[in-house]
């Protein structure tokens, strides 16, 4: 009995040991941030703008590695294989909890595979065309992708992508399919929708604001319930008829599961400075986005959010029929 007492003690005393050692050596070198779309995308953009500040706390350099692929689920993947030492982080939205129903097979128990770090950002999205599309307004397209259904493009990321999601969401809400144009991230999709290469795209104010304000997209409508703040002349689904086109996405920080609670709370007080960074919160205002709270910038906020949105996701999914292999 006072053997197995002391064998359990000696074994505590060597865990939190080993926990501290982690904390204290960490980072011990630079950090990967796998970020799962395009350089200059919507998500990029918030990772990056974040890792600016991380890496000024935490003394190591956090580097933006662009993993594209796969909707997203190739980043995940990477991440759920990497070392669980807080060297490797992944800056997702809300597709990797999608893609836990959309997709028949990963290479990752979603259940399982993942650390948390905390929420990042909820951003709008809205429909933008290529600026020198037909329909001069939101009445004008729906009735434009009527009678051309064949010929309209819609640009996307990808199975997993928010602009998949969005996009399949107002055609379910049109009743009219028309061609998706998958590519590595909107970063792309927007060059040519910009260009003329594709007719419609559904993407984030982080990736759209500025081409909307400058004219090089035309923007149709908001997928929010309320008009953006920052493009205010834009209107909303709803007000213009289509109801139920609402798309808010939100991001989070993760870590392969198993790395030891105090790298994430080291991970986690870098995160929050970002956010409370000032130079952040203006461009993410800018860019039509805002930091979460500090309640939601935490391990358990974003735990709970990931649980509950695979759970919100897996019947919408599963109703619409539309898995990826
Ligand atoms: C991106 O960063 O390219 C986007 O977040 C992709 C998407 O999900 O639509």
């Amino acid at each position: 009995m006072v053997f197995r007492r002391l064998a359990a003690a000696a074994a505590l005393a060597f865990v939190s040991t080993v926990a501290l050692v982690s904390a204290q050596d960490f980072p011990k070198g630079p950090v990967t941030m796998l970020v799962p779309f395009a350089a200059g995308g919507p998500t990029d953009v918030v990772a990056r703008l974040v890792a600016r500040v991380m890496e000024k706390e935490l003394g190591q350099p956090v580097l933006v590695e662009n993993a594209t692929g796969a909707g997203g689920t190739l980043a995940s993947g990477r991440l759920a294989r990497a070392t669980p030492d807080g060297q490797t982080i992944l800056l997702h939205h809300m597709g990797i909890t999608t893609s836990a129903t959309l997709y028949r097979k990963l290479a990752y128990d979603p259940k399982t595979a993942f650390g948390f770090v905390g929420q990042v950002t909820t951003v709008p999205m809205l429909l933008v065309s290529r600026p020198n599309f037909e329909p001069a307004d939101f009445k004008a397209l729906l009735a434009y992708i009527k009678d051309n259904k064949d010929k309209v493009s819609l640009a996307n990321a990808g199975p997993g992508a928010v602009s998949h999601i969005c996009g399949m969401l107002f055609m379910q809400l049109t009743g009219v399919k028309l061609t998706t144009v998958p590519y590595k991230g909107t970063g792309p999709a927007m060059t040519d929708t910009i260009g003329g290469q594709v007719d419609l795209l559904c993407d984030q104010t982080t990736g759209a604001t500025g081409p909307v304000k400058t004219h090089k997209v035309k923007a149709y409508a908001t997928a929010t319930a309320e008009r953006i703040p920052v493009l205010p002349d834009v209107p909303t689904a709803a007000e213009l008829g289509l109801k139920g086109f609402e798309v808010g996405v939100w991001h989070g920080m993760y870590v392969p599961a198993g790395t030891p609670a105090p790298v994430i709370d080291k991970l986690n007080a870098a995160l929050k400075a970002a956010l409370h960074d000032p130079e952040t919160v203006r461009r993410f205002a800018e860019l039509g986005t805002a930091p979460v709270s500090d309640a939601e910038a935490t391990p358990e906020g974003l735990k709970a959010k990931y649980f509950a949105e695979i759970d919100r996701w897996a019947p919408i999914i599963k109703a619409a029929g539309e898995y990826a292999d």
